[in-house]
């Protein structure tokens, strides 16, 4: 389901560490103007914090199913009125309001391309019905017209680096027949301060494409961004 208690404590300075580029992936938002965006997955707010200091005129929601992880995001967040945070799983999410542009960076869904090889869509839902659910209560909250953008990363694979004094930050992926599933450690010199398990459902770009047009969602190949998003429309 992608719970994040346990990674929550220790996001930031993982993320913050060079793992994300936060600044080119709100050019790769703000890139078009829109008067409310929604983030789905947004964690611990990083990427909400950024485009609320860059436009202050747009109205924000992120919306989560991690509680620590909205702790996080509520504390960093507190001191802007123009964003809204909400606790829900994407399966079975309500809100009152539609929006003209709703992105995940890393968060629900996200798009891997790996060299000139098809991007591969990664889901947090290891269920193929959730998925189905989770594109079906988004398209009730995008306007007509409005943009889906689903991140960009590069592949995937085992390794381990030193992230901040002392702490090494570590992953292992094992495939498996609908996806993979990826394991997450910290280290300190003397203990493991943390290890997360997420279990992926991953789709082929086709399979992508079939699934989200039935929820309204069109791929649009010639849109201009800056590589950190695939751009989808809502017909
Ligand atoms: C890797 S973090 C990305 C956070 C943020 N977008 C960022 O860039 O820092 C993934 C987030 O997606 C959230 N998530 C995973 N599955 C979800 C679901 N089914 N519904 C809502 N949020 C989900 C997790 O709780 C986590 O906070």
């Amino acid at each position: 389901m992608g719970d994040y208690t346990s990674m929550s404590t220790y996001y930031d300075v993982i993320m913050t560490s060079g793992y994300y580029d936060y600044k080119k992936i709100v050019d790769g938002i703000l890139n078009q103007p829109s008067a409310n965006i929604l983030e789905i997955g947004c964690g611990t707010g990083l990427i909400l914090e950024e485009i609320a200091k860059r436009n202050p005129a747009i109205s924000l929601t992120g919306m989560d199913l991690t509680q620590a992880m909205l702790n996080i995001a509520q504390k960093r967040l507190e001191s802007f009125s123009q964003v809204n945070l909400s606790l829900q799983n994407i399966t079975d999410f309500s809100l009152q309001n539609q929006f003209e542009c709703v992105f995940s960076y890393g968060g629900v869904w996200y798009f891997v391309i790996d060299g000139d090889q098809e991007p591969l869509l990664v889901s947090h839902l290891a269920k193929g019905e959730d998925n189905e659910s989770g594109f079906d209560r988004l398209a009730a909250h995008v306007c007509r017209e409005g943009r889906l953008l689903l991140g960009i990363q590069g592949p995937h694979f085992d390794y381990e680096k030193p992230i901040s004094t002392g702490l090494i930050y570590s992953q292992r992926i094992e495939p498996n027949e609908v996806g993979f599933t990826k394991h997450y450690y910290l280290h300190s010199p003397s203990e493991t301060l943390m290890a997360q398990t997420i279990h992926y459902r991953t789709y082929s770009f086709s399979q992508a494409k079939q699934l989200m047009s039935r929820y309204g969602f069109h791929f649009q190949p010639n849109s201009v961004g800056n590589g950190t998003f695939l751009e989808f429309k809502k017909m």
